[in-house]
């Protein structure tokens, strides 16, 4: 009987298929395999010649009909990296780097309307990391996330996880406002993303959480209704990604705060901070 995958080594089996399915080798065993081609394959690996380096392969038979066309490499990236950290007492730079390398960006559409670029706030070192959406008008006019009314509830958040913000690592899908605090389109997010991801791979926090549906989708790589991502500790690139409400859904729905309350005790369990006193 096969043996049943605990949640996190599930994640991280996806994550590594999703990488070799990148590299397209998943056609080598999805491809309904004929028996008188294995059996041809068989016969030419008996006879085979020995190459040598100085001696190229003679062409051999395209078992497959028309000359294959040979499509063009794809760019690969590297398989998810695990445990490559920055040493502590370089990682400030290191984010600075990343900063430096933003500079006064255009890359897309998004620059046109900002006021300021919104990179990061918090702690260089943060065991806990928080990813929102993008920045709204008071982020935009101060270059800080989550200043405003949401952010006023996400410090109330971190407070009751008996923590100060100034503890904590805390940045965003893309890095410059959507008009009217609109969701970032693919294209945005996509171009912003690897800029956070170096930010996360840099400050390597032992738990992230994804506020709200966005910051799921472009963490995990894929689309899902956030019903099916909350309540549990996803695999994230060798550290924890834990999904809750987006704390401006919140102010909208406060009923949902005890839900989101939950989602973070999950983040303290993993952290092992003890159940704070503090007022939720
Ligand atoms: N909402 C976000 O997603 N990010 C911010 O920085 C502010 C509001």
């Amino acid at each position: 009987m096969a043996r049943q995958l605990d949640a996190a080594t599930r994640e991280a089996l996806v994550e590594r298929v999703r990488f070799y399915r990148d590299l397209g080798l998943t056609e080598f065993y999805r491809r309904p395999v004929d028996a008188a081609l294995l059996a041809a394959e068989a016969d030419e690996t008996q006879s085979a010649p020995v190459y040598t380096e100085a001696q190229p392969p003679i062409a051999r038979p395209n078992f497959f009909g028309e000359e294959p066309a040979i499509s063009a490499r794809k760019s690969i990236t590297a398989p998810p990296e695990i445990g490559g950290a920055v040493p502590a007492s370089d990682r400030a730079a290191a984010l600075q780097i990343i900063r430096d390398e933003l500079g006064d960006c255009t890359r897309c559409a998004l620059h046109k309307g900002r006021n300021k670029l919104v990179f990061a706030d918090g702690d260089p070192n943060a065991r806990l990391m928080f990813v929102g959406e993008g920045p709204g008008a008071d982020e935009d006019a101060q270059g800080l996330p989550f200043v405003g009314r949401a952010g006023q509830l996400l410090n109330n958040m971190i407070a009751a996880m008996g923590l100060k913000r100034e503890q904590v690592y805390i940045a965003n899908v893309v890095k410059c406002r959507p008009p009217g605090n609109r969701t970032p389109e693919p294209d945005e997010a996509n171009t912003c993303t690897p800029f956070l991801f170096r930010q996360i791979d840099v400050v390597r926090p032992q738990v992230l959480v994804a506020l709200g549906a966005t910051a799921a989708t472009y963490l995990l790589g894929h689309r899902q209704p956030l019903a099916g991502l909350r309540g549990r500790v996803h695999a994230f690139r060798g550290m924890q990604l834990i999904v809750t409400y987006h704390p401006a859904f919140l102010l909208r729905d406060p009923r949902q705060k005890k839900e989101a309350w939950a989602d973070l005790q999950m983040a303290m369990k993993e952290l092992g901070l003890s159940k704070a006193a503090t007022s939720r």
